[in-house]
């Protein structure tokens, strides 16, 4: 990979002052405010801490889980330090380990921060919290819960405004609303129910069909939240700022100047102790069909008539619908799917795949995939979309990249050698969370040699500003009835029709490889002949390294 040359980094310092000056001026706050991106967040989440959430209880089912202790737990609480949450509120776990409402507040305990300064907040967090046994699994144990939540609403004066959070195992998904419904707990009548459900949703096309129809028997499409976390990103949702709020972006924004995009998520841990899951999950099921779809669906909708949820949402359906298929007989071209192997990282022997707990020792799962695909409509016609995922890669970055077409005449020798030159945008999700453009300054001293700079806006510039996390956005969404950021059931639907095809051929022609690429790669070599007339960007942990060599 090239280093970056000693222009590269003067120009840097000079366009850094001036990104500071365009995007993000502390001094003039006020007077910006309304026309620089930092601002317009600021301005969005004030305006959504003004809209105070009704009196509600979130029931947690799964309470004693993995993702209730270390999201759940610590996005509510985060929300009560920034005041968010409704005066009246309570949070009640439900799950069948043996537990009363003091052990439940105990054991949360350990996922609060520890400092002394959140002392006091950390004892009205807690008073908050109660607990229910229960066995889900049948209906026989649900009156006991309504019960329960009557009682807690009764007492603390709540209206019967509830939220049911499904962070459990998938086979739940269908029991639960059930068994809420046995007890009237999906009626609106005397307050909002709503229903949030974790993914995966289904494994394939039909199970997802079976899933949506199975909570559409019991609660409506309005009462349910498919809760997607990629949503919930402060950077993801900025895709929808940067592209609507300023007038420069949108009318490049289609295949007359864009000339490919590429995202990459890329995650440098393995599977860690999930290895069960993931091996009959994989990363197209994993990661592709929902969180990069989601992405997709951002980068290339039209714009919404209004920023309110469905009309968010059918924008999005309507790129899903668009989505040029792959088919069977493609998919050996147009995906590479691979599984890491052992290696050694900075002089530690890493395993690989098939060495992990609760990975078959033959698995062909994919831990890593890139694909290219097109949007058949008349924006995105002719443009290929590239995505690309992998654990075990060199680094943990998400991010897209807008590669816009080269000049139509290239005045300047050198400028038009390679797409690499032309110019991108570049929109970080994680980590470094910012914004990049690269595009050609002039090399000072004699003739017009061109070299490529950047010109940035990092989100920690933004010194005094709470950046929600993923869950806490989203939970705060949906206590105020706001289901923007979450995936509504056609949409997930359409994700799955493109994906199933891909799978369909993995399953039914054992000849498509699956590629081994040494743990700590950018995956398998032959990833690179995807990307016709360019190359991937590689990009390194800070957003504006780019170019240079990346450390694992
Ligand atoms: C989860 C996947 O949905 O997303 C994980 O199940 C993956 O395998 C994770 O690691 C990535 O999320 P993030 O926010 O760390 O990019």
């Amino acid at each position: 990979m090239p280093k970056g040359s000693g222009f590269l980094k003067n120009g840097r310092k000079v366009l850094k002052s001036f990104t500071l000056l365009i995007l993000w001026n502390k001094n003039q706050r006020e007077d910006n405010k309304n026309i620089n991106l930092a601002s317009a967040i600021i301005v969005s989440f004030k305006k959504k801490k003004m809209k105070q959430a009704e009196n509600q209880i979130l029931v947690i089912f799964g309470a004693s889980g993995d993702l209730t202790k270390r999201k759940l737990i610590p996005a509510m609480f985060d929300l009560q330090v920034q005041a968010m949450l409704p005066e009246k509120f309570a949070i009640l776990g439900v799950s069948r380990t043996d537990l009363n409402d003091q052990a439940f507040r105990e054991r949360m305990l350990e996922f609060l921060p520890k400092d002394k300064k959140n002392e006091k907040a950390i004892s009205a967090f807690q008073e908050k919290l109660y607990y229910q046994t229960l066995d889900t699994s049948g209906n026989y144990e649900y009156p006991i819960l309504r019960d329960r939540l009557l009682t807690l609403a009764k007492e603390m004066g709540i209206p019967e405004n509830f939220i049911f959070y499904l962070s459990t195992p998938p086979q739940l998904y269908e029991l639960i609303p059930q068994g809420l419904a046995s007890v009237n707990l999906n009626d609106a009548s005397g307050g909002f129910k709503r229903l949030i459900v974790e993914k995966p949703f289904g494994i394939d096309l039909e199970s997802a069909r079976a899933l949506n129809k199975n909570l559409l028997n019991y609660f409506s499409e309005e009462q349910i939240y498919r809760i997607d976390h990629y949503l919930g990103k402060e950077t993801v949702q900025n895709m929808l700022v940067t592209r609507f709020s300023n007038g420069i972006f949108e009318p490049i924004w289609n295949h007359n100047f864009i000339h490919h995009i590429e995202i990459t998520s890329a995650e440098s841990l393995g599977v860690e102790e999930r290895g069960g899951y993931y091996d009959h999950s994989g990363a197209m099921r994993d990661m592709v069909q929902n969180h990069l779809m989601q992405l997709v669906g951002l980068v290339a909708m039209e714009p919404p008539v209004i920023i309110e949820a469905n009309a968010i949402r059918n924008e999005v359906l309507k790129v899903f619908q668009s989505i040029l298929p792959i088919r069977e007989e493609q998919v050996a071209a147009c995906v590479i799917r691979g599984q890491y192997t052992q290696s050694h990282i900075k002089g530690q022997l890493v395993k690989g795949y098939r060495e992990e707990k609760g990975v078959d020792p033959e698995s062909r799962t994919e831990t890593y995939l890139a694909l290219k695909f097109y949007i058949d409509n008349w924006r995105w016609g002719g443009v290929p979309f590239y995505i690309r995922t992998g654990k075990k890669l060199p680094a943990r970055v998400t991010e897209v990249v807008i590669h816009f077409k080269n000049t139509p005449h290239h005045l300047f020798g050198g400028q038009a050698d390679s797409v690499v030159a032309n110019n991108q945008l570049v929109i970080r999700i994680q980590p470094d969370e910012g914004i990049l453009l690269k595009f050609g300054m002039k090399v000072p001293g004699a003739g017009f040699r061109v070299q490529t700079v950047n010109m940035d806006f990092h989100y920690d510039q933004l010194a005094d500003v709470h950046l929600p996390s993923a869950y806490e956005r989203l939970l705060l969404d949906c206590m105020q009835g706001d289901a923007t950021l979450y995936a509504r059931g056609d949409a997930v639907e359409k994700a799955w029709e493109f994906v199933q095809p891909i799978l369909n051929a993995w399953k039914n022609n054992p000849d498509i490889p699956v590629y081994g690429y040494p743990a700590g790669t950018w995956g398998p070599d032959v990833t690179d002949q995807l990307v016709d007339d360019g190359q991937w960007r590689y990009p390194c942990k800070n957003l504006s390294n780019d170019g240079e060599y990346c450390e694992l």
